[in-house]
């Protein structure tokens, strides 16, 4: 008779659950899901060896175990620490939690610039939900914020490393889904940055992938650079028969035009998997068929309605009231860019377009 696995007994922010030895608090809280579930910027199920990086999933161990129920004295990484029997853990219902977390995202913030209006990720990037939850209107940051020339990382991707939070999610992409190990975070501290030596993994068919895990706008689909904002776009799901890849995809419209393909996203922003395997896409399907007759539709994907991508209907809205000289005393603001001029990140005069930007208006050149 085949003996019964115990499992062990777990309690985050008073919600108790079971789970099997070996399971990390992250994974435990998401198997409960909702508001408990740590944020995750670095860890990534489907890549081994990411987490530990960017220390967003800290939580409180209130209690170690029923067999030891001190509490851990200082806060731990969720995505790196496994559960014990007895365990109770505190994330939301944790002050020191919340204040740690608000601290982390302050460090994260130091270096990268706010250029959200202009960001392709925008509406889909975790580093802006965690601005929003907790961050402040101010910094304290007073030394020369550190910035990079954008640099191609092969045909299709562009680096933004200024946007870059050093989470390590692409080297692994790059690590696991291409042939050789060519890739690496070069120098350290305040240096460290993702540079050209990942450029050679644009050999592979899966580099594309690497847009997908990057979890802010670092890393960006050059076919589709400033088209449009993602919630003026539909995500459809699609597949196709591909000899490389699952071709399970999300296309991302606007009318009858597929403007982005990627990967299919589960509620954590990972791939999907299918029969237990990663659905990482191949180049081919991400990059080259972007015609609505290349796959078959399925329906409409679905978003979650706290996302900014369901918020895009904008029937009968009236401009909010301007409260930007109100809150500065009287001031008007100090617009550092602004993007209906044609610069150096926007190539095209989006004032004088009679809509909402699409590809046609952007050539080959400009994306
Ligand atoms: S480029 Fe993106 S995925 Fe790569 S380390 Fe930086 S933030 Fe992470
Ligand atoms: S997700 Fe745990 S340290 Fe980054």
């Amino acid at each position: 008779m085949s003996e019964e696995k115990k499992l062990f007994k777990v309690t985050i922010d008073n919600i108790s659950i079971d789970v099997e030895p070996g399971t990390t608090i992250l994974h435990a809280a998401r198997t409960i899901g909702g508001d408990v579930t740590p944020p995750a910027m670095c860890y990534y199920s489907k890549l081994k060896g990411s987490g530990g990086k960017c220390r967003t999933c800290l939580v409180e161990v209130a209690a170690g175990s029923t067999a030891d129920p001190r509490p851990m004295p200082k806060l731990v990484a969720s995505c790196r620490t496994n559960v014990m029997d007895g365990m109770i853990v505190k994330n939301i219902t944790s002050e020191r939690v919340q204040d740690a977390r608000a601290g982390v995202v302050e460090f994260l913030l130091l270096n990268h610039p706010l250029d959200c209006p202009i960001c392709d990720q925008a509406g889909e990037c975790h580093l802006q939900d965690l601005g929003y939850e907790h961050g402040k209107e101010g910094t304290r940051y007073e030394f020369k914020r550190r910035t990079f020339e954008k640099e191609d990382i092969g045909p299709y991707i562009q680096l933004h490393m200024t946007r870059c939070i050093l989470c390590y999610r692409c080297t692994y992409v790059a690590d696991q889904l291409t042939d050789s190990r060519v890739h690496g975070v070069l120098d350290r501290g305040d240096h460290a940055e993702i540079s050209t030596h990942i450029s050679k993994a644009i050999d592979s068919e899966f580099s594309g992938n690497m847009i997908d895990v990057c979890p802010v706008g670092a890393l960006t689909d050059k076919t589709f650079r400033f088209k449009n904002r993602v919630w003026f776009t539909k995500p459809v799901e699609a597949h196709r028969d591909c000899d490389k890849c699952c071709g399970k995809v999300t296309l991302w419209q606007r009318g009858d035009e597929v403007l982005r393909v990627t990967a299919r996203k589960d509620e954590w922003g990972e791939v999907e998997s299918y029969e237990g395997k990663p659905g990482w896409i191949c180049n081919t399907c991400r990059f080259d068929k972007k015609s609505v007759s290349d796959w078959v539709i399925e329906g409409p994907s679905k978003v979650n309605r706290h996302s900014v991508i369901s918020q895009g209907h904008y029937v009968g809205m009236s401009k909010p009231k301007e409260t930007m000289p109100e809150v500065m005393g009287g001031r008007a603001p100090k617009l550092l860019m602004d993007i209906h001029d044609v610069s150096g990140v926007n190539t095209v005069n989006i004032s004088a377009l009679p809509g909402p930007a699409t590809s046609k208006n952007y050539t080959k050149n400009e994306q």
